[in-house]
């Protein structure tokens, strides 16, 4: 049987469908680029995309806390346990009202069920929206002075793994944090030792970062819910450190000093 790995290409899901792939285990991505196609916009492509499937790795795009999301994971989620999914590995996020009820969801399926609520990813400033930043030397964001423990995407991954193939993690939701709090001042610290530039915070006001963000691009809607994140989010409720990962796997988690060692390469400049 078949295991669908959801958004198999971004920056979790590329990381589990390697890992199943590699212990020979069969795959699917499901993306829009997957064969066949996975589109949370397309509800006709997901009956396809479940065809034989057991179980799922469930990352939402763009993100579990945004308008929509709830409504589409439950449909989803009502498809998949009638085709025959007998597995749920659900990708959440912490503090969050919106993905708190996707996670109910899940948990009230029928399928096994694991939750992996995880903290803001490190790999953010390496692999996704923060790497032109960290490129530009400029973090700019709407971030208040409070803490986040930052985790390592290769925990989340390895978590996963283990909850879609192992027994024992069944009702299970594990809080995976990284070991230690820092501030986007903090992170920017860490970053201009990695890479050996001056990389600096500038702390935004909401209205001037929703201002920047759509200069460079970002649709109006998506601006405005991660100006949501980084504040409201971003407001305290998550400044501490959870043990999922040790629960999870047996092992501490990744910190970020050898989070920013090992991705010193993303941020090269070109030459
Ligand atoms: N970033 C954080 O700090 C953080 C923290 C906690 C939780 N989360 C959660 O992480 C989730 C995102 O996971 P990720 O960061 O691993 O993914 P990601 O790196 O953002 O990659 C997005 C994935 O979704 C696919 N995708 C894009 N549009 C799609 C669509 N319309 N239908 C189906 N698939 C689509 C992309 O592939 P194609 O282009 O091929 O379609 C890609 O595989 C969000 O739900 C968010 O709530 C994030």
């Amino acid at each position: 049987m078949t295991i669908l790995v959801l958004g198999g290409t971004g920056k979790t899901g590329r990381r589990i469908a390697d890992r199943l792939t590699a212990r020979g285990l069969p795959v699917r991505i499901g993306s829009r680029s997957g064969v066949p196609a996975f589109d949370w916009q397309d509800r006709t492509t997901w009956g396809p995309a479940l065809d034989g499937v057991s179980a799922v790795y469930l990352s939402y795009y763009p993100d579990l806390a945004f308008p929509g999301a709830y409504d589409d994971v439950k449909a989803f989620t009502e498809v998949a346990v009638s085709t025959g999914v007998r597995r749920l590995v659900l990708l959440s996020g912490r503090g969050e009202p919106e993905a708190q009820a996707s996670e109910r969801t899940v948990q009230g399926s029928g399928a096994e069920w694991t939750v992996l609520r995880c903290s803001w990813f490190m790999q953010n400033f390496s692999e996704d929206f923060l790497l032109g930043a960290v490129l530009d030397g400029v973090i700019a964001l709407p971030a208040a002075d409070v803490p986040e423990p930052f985790v390592d995407v290769d925990d989340i991954a390895d978590a996963a793994v283990a909850a879609l193939t192992e027994d024992g993690h069944a009702g299970r939701l594990y809080e995976l944090t990284g070991p230690r709090l820092l501030t986007f001042a903090e992170v920017a610290d860490e970053l201009s030792k990695a890479t050996g530039r001056q990389i600096s915070f500038v702390r935004l006001t909401p209205e001037e970062y929703l201002a920047a963000a759509m200069a460079h691009g970002v649709p109006e809607e998506a601006a405005h819910g991660l100006a949501h994140l980084f504040t409201e989010i971003l407001d305290g409720r998550n400044a501490s450190v959870a043990d999922g990962v040790r629960q999870a796997l047996g092992r501490p988690a990744r910190d970020f000093t050898a989070f920013a060692a090992a991705a010193a390469q993303a941020w090269v400049l070109p030459s």
